[in-house]
């Protein structure tokens, strides 16, 4: 079975700029339209899910031009591809702290959130403000509020609990995580839902990631083998225990 939820860490715009004598933020324009890119193919090719990186936790401490730069593509971002998410029926939505948002960012994402909320071809998720220990941190802190309610008993917590409690109940595990530029790390990205993911780390800066790069990441994972425990044996003998 193909991959059916892509995660994407979008690394090296600023790697990209540098090496042309450009602004950071050179970088990050030129990111953008790999966005734009990935997430046309990714509809084509039929994937139901795409999670991306678009800003981490840790990215405020970034210089203040800079997180002006992320913030103000991200909201052009939305509304350049408002019409086409809309025609292509992709639905997108948010997740991450984002109260932490400035106003103007959260009203556009919250905008796009509600116009998308009927499209069901294919649902796109960016990562924004996020960081995956602070939401196993707010996950951690609903239940025991349930539990103080009388709710929940600890006894009887469980997985699905805490999948339940965290930003991303909704969406089902990560199969394929990419990393670009050649590190290889997660950075705090879904480290609960990709922690079964099959993780491809490329070479290539991200604004330089192409359809075709994408498209050799999934034939990668179609060729492993996830065994979720079994062995090579067990898989062939029932490949639905696969799953
Ligand atoms: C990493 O590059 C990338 C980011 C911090 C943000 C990703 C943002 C985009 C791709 C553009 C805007 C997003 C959307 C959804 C329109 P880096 O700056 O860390 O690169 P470096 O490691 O080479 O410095």
């Amino acid at each position: 079975m193909g991959a059916r939820h892509v995660a994407i860490i979008m690394d090296g715009n600023g790697r990209w700029a540098k090496q042309r004598g450009l602004d950071r933020t050179a970088g990050h324009k030129e990111g953008a339209k790999a966005v734009r890119r990935i997430v046309r193919h990714a509809r084509e090719q039929g994937l139901e899910w795409l999670t991306l990186f678009a800003f981490s936790s840790l990215n405020w401490a970034r210089p203040p031009y800079e997180v002006r730069e992320l913030m103000d593509l991200l909201v052009q971002f939305l509304a350049d591809e408002e019409p086409e998410l809309l025609a292509n029926g992709i639905r997108l939505t948010a997740i991450g702290e984002r109260a932490y948002l400035p106003r103007y960012v959260r009203e556009a994402l919250e905008r796009v959130e509600r116009s998308t909320a009927h499209c069901r071809d294919m649902r796109l998720v960016l990562a924004v403000s996020y960081d995956g220990r602070r939401d196993v941190v707010q996950a951690v802190r609903r239940l025991v509020h349930m539990a103080a309610r009388g709710e929940l008993l600890a006894a009887d917590v469980g997985e699905a609990h805490l999948m339940a409690a965290l930003s991303t109940a909704d969406m089902p595990d990560v199969d394929l995580l990419i990393r670009t530029s050649g590190e290889r790390r997660l950075s705090g990205f879904l480290p609960i839902e990709a922690c079964y993911a099959e993780l491809i780390f490329t070479e290539g800066l991200w604004p330089d990631f192409q359809t075709a790069d994408f498209d050799a990441a999934m034939a990668e994972y179609d060729h492993r083998e996830r065994r979720f425990g079994m062995t090579s044996a067990q898989l062939e003998a029932a490949p639905a225990f696969g799953r």
